[in-house]
């Protein structure tokens, strides 16, 4: 499928909507203190609120809007999915993020991604045949999540008329952001990372796509402070997850989840936590979900941090931080930032793209752990190579972020958290290809590499490793080989 930039023909079923939506007066931007409260037009380019400082909603007169009252409406549109609307895995939900008027809508394509149970998985993670799912993001288009979101921002970031785009990114934003831009020649991308923090899969997309790659000496956190510095003080538009638009487009991940179960919702969703953009986002799927009575029960929420970056960890499950209706006392963040700054305390786990210290999006998670009953644990190194060997045996190949997930869910199955007869969804973020070196270094025979690479870091075993038999070229030596291991 090609891009998609504008609405020439607009099928009479959109009108309605697409009419109400262009309406900014039903929706809006809108700050999460409930205390606050305060509201602004989509019109405004905004990532906090101007009021007070804390984070953004996209919310919705809901009771204005053509809502449907049933999901099959959305079955309804895959049989038009000539309509590049009605085909793109996000936009066939238009009728649940409703911000944009269809003139403004990107889409290249993006959401075709794929629900499947895995029992090799499952029987890794303690569960019973038929109940583990693993929902593959890695079919997106730059072969991450960040694409559902991404097209959301840009679409919104086309609506208010810019024409440069700009994140700070452990590599799968950018590679999204630099798609969008290579393929729409909307937007001029500019994207910040940490020095040496991004690996070669993702930094070769930016560069493929023709991104302005700038490379700062620091980390993610240092890179996404200054991304919102620049881009602040030099209008270019910001497609972090700060941005409340991208976490609309990241809500379809949901909405896609439940219609490949038939829409029943299942009793955990496990999720890896970086920046917390995508459990802020699920949480205020659920919750809208339920408002407008299309389900009835929320499921649970897992976030998994990676131990070396596990900010959400220590705050929520250590330290007992809660959003408490929005009446949250965030204290103990900023107590905790200060002490990450008195030790110096960077980030540090092989999984890179989690590799966040300050997310930016804490207080919407912490609401999202609050709507969907959530937990929060970490998970090492090692966990994560074993469960990221497992998930790639079952051919659904994931980077090391995504398999923190199916980690976490192991650990909360050993615990009696997750029961082995619940239904539970894994997301996997991220494509196998991002990032080949943990990949490799797990499964190799060269003691030198993977000591380098992943003994330097805590692992010390590869139970899972396939690794590669060395022969000669010869027949004989080759066919005995075979013999062998085949
Ligand atoms: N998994 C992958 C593959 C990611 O790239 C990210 C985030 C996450 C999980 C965490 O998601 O931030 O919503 O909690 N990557 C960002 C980036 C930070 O710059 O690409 P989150």
């Amino acid at each position: 499928m090609g891009v998609f930039v504008a609405a020439r023909h607009q099928p009479e079923s959109e009108i309605a909507t697409v009419a109400v939506a262009a309406r900014t007066d039903l929706a809006f931007q809108q700050c999460i203190d409930p205390a606050c409260g305060a509201t602004f037009s989509v019109d405004e380019v905004l990532t906090s609120c101007p009021s007070c400082g804390n984070l953004l909603d996209i919310t919705y007169d809901w009771d204005r809007l053509p809502v449907p009252t049933s999901f099959e409406v959305f079955e309804r549109k895959w049989m038009r999915r000539s309509d590049p609307l009605a085909f793109s895995g996000v936009w066939r939900f238009h009728d649940l993020l409703p911000f944009a008027p269809r003139e403004a809508v990107v889409t290249i394509g993006e959401g075709q991604t794929l629900l499947s149970v895995s029992d090799g998985v499952g029987g890794y993670v303690g569960m019973k045949p038929g109940r583990l799912h693993l929902q593959y993001e890695g079919l997106n288009p730059s072969g991450s999540f960040k694409d559902n979101g991404m097209l959301a921002a840009f679409s919104h970031a086309r609506m208010i008329g810019a024409r440069r785009a700009a994140c700070a990114s452990t590599g799968n934003t950018s590679a999204s952001l630099a798609v969008y831009c290579a393929v729409t020649r909307l937007m001029r991308g500019i994207i910040f990372i940490g020095s040496g923090k991004i690996s070669y899969g993702k930094l070769s997309q930016a560069l493929d796509y023709g991104a302005l790659t700038i490379q700062i000496a620091g980390d993610f956190d240092d890179a996404m402070a200054r991304v919102k510095e620049v881009a602040g003080k030099l209008g270019i538009y910001l497609v972090n997850s700060v941005n409340p638009f991208r976490l609309e487009g990241q809500k379809t991940i949901m909405f896609r989840v439940l219609e490949s179960l038939g829409w029943e919702v299942p009793d955990w969703i496990v999720v890896p936590g970086g920046n917390l953009g995508n459990s802020s986002s699920f949480g205020k799927a659920f919750a809208e979900l339920r408002h407008l009575g299309l389900i009835d029960r929320v499921p649970r929420l897992a976030v998994i941090n990676a131990a070396g970056a596990n900010t959400l960890y220590e705050l929520y499950h250590n330290r007992g931080l809660r959003w408490e209706g929005g009446r949250a006392d965030l204290a103990p963040a900023c107590h905790y930032y200060d002490e990450l700054d008195r030790e110096q305390k960077r980030a540090d786990t092989l999984a890179s793209a989690i590799e966040i210290n300050r997310p930016v999006n804490l207080n919407k998670c912490l609401r999202a752990l609050e709507v969907c009953d959530g937990v929060v644990r970490e998970v090492s190194e090692q966990e994560i190579l074993d469960a990221k060997a497992q998930v790639g045996a079952g051919g659904l190949g994931c980077e090391p972020a995504s398999a923190a997930s199916v980690a976490g869910a192991r650990k909360l199955v050993a615990e009696g958290v997750i029961g082995r007869d619940d239904r539970v969804v894994c997301i996997l973020t991220g494509h196998q290809l991002k990032d080949p070196n943990a990949t490799v270094a797990y499964h190799t025979t060269d003691q030198k590499l993977f000591n380098d690479v992943l003994g330097s870091r805590g692992v010390s075993r590869a139970s899972f490793a396939n690794r590669a038999v060395s022969v000669g070229n010869r027949f004989d030596e080759i066919a005995q080989a075979i013999e062998l291991y085949g």
